[in-house]
């Protein structure tokens, strides 16, 4: 693997369930903020910041304090640490073999076939986990959309709220033929979203936009939709229930991810409370995904 220049890392670990609170602390400091499972019991994550370069170790040992604090638990320490900066790419061909989801397909440059007959191919050439599909949350909702896909033939419009590489909206315009709304808060996503649906060769069937849940135009003039997949976090999954549960066609369904199975009530109340009911759940621990119906 190449060295390709050095970075710097800050992490912390702490109880699964406090991972989503300790992200605040490094959130607006690092350039990527990452979390990941410290060990395979699934009881201890790691929150990792990365940054170009030396990160402010005295306001990060604050924020850290006061998430632990406001949590009522123990400091966790920490780790401050330059590292190697590895070409990604040949990282994540290593790191992110082919999977399959159902008649999904998934699967990076480095695979060049052969293809399992019949399957939908969906190509992305990921750095981390989101996105590639080897996240238990794309998954989730990956293997719902194959559930879907074989019970309903088609759809007018689908929506993928927080698209990330559009891994989902891909999918979904492979499965259907249909035209897809790829909304994303982040710039550098869209772009990735435009050149993996070019990829793909579904160009003329997404429409990748910048928007902060459903506030850009284009989304909400888009639908409604017969399918919505909307894989980001409890807390902003909540925030969008009402958009999402309007821009949902009757009849359609409403695919949610990224939230451990403890926020799962959480998620839930704000969506049944819009006229939505839950249809199917999927757990794939520790996370959970849940399909909802209009
Ligand atoms: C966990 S990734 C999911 C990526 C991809 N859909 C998947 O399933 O692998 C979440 C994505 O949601 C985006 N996001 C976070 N908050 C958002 C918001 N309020 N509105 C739109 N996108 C958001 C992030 O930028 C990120 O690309």
């Amino acid at each position: 693997m190449n060295d390709i220049g050095s970075a710097w890392s800050a992490k912390v670990t702490v109880k699964t369930e406090h991972a989503d609170a300790f992200e605040q602390a490094f959130s607006g400091l690092a350039g990527v903020v990452s979390m990941y499972e410290a060990n395979p019991d699934g009881f201890t994550w790691t929150v990792e910041g990365t940054f170009d370069e030396a990160p402010p170790r005295a306001e990060l040992a604050e924020r850290v304090a006061l998430a632990a604090s406001s949590l009522g638990v123990a400091e966790p320490d920490l780790e401050i640490a330059k590292i190697p900066v590895k070409d990604w790419l040949t990282e994540s061909a290593m790191a992110f073999p082919p999977l399959r989801a159902g008649r999904f397909y998934i699967h990076g440059d480095h695979i060049q076939g052969p293809f399992p007959p019949g399957a939908i191919r969906i190509l992305v050439n990921a750095a981390t986990a989101f996105g590639s599909g080897h996240h238990a949350s794309t998954m989730g909702c990956l293997l719902a959309l194959d559930d879907l896909s074989h019970r309903r033939k088609t759809i007018r419009r689908g929506l993928d709220m927080g698209a990330g590489t559009a891994i989902l909206a891909i999918g979904m315009a492979k499965a259907w033929r249909a035209p897809i709304v790829a909304a994303d808060i982040d710039p550098v996503a869209v772009k990735v979203s435009r050149y993996n649906a070019a990829r793909n060769g579904v160009t003329p069937l997404i429409h990748a936009v910048l928007s902060e849940g459903c506030g850009q135009r284009e989304v909400t003039r888009g639908g409604p939709y017969d399918v919505i997949t909307a894989n980001i976090l409890a807390r902003p999954l909540a925030a969008m229930s009402a958009d999402l549960a309007e821009l949902l066609a009757p009849g359609g369904t409403l695919i949610l991810a990224g939230f451990l199975r403890h926020h799962e009530q959480m998620v839930l109340a704000p969506y049944r409370m819009h006229g939505l009911r839950l249809v199917k759940r999927y757990r794939l621990a520790p996370w959970t995904t849940l399909v909802l119906g209009k």
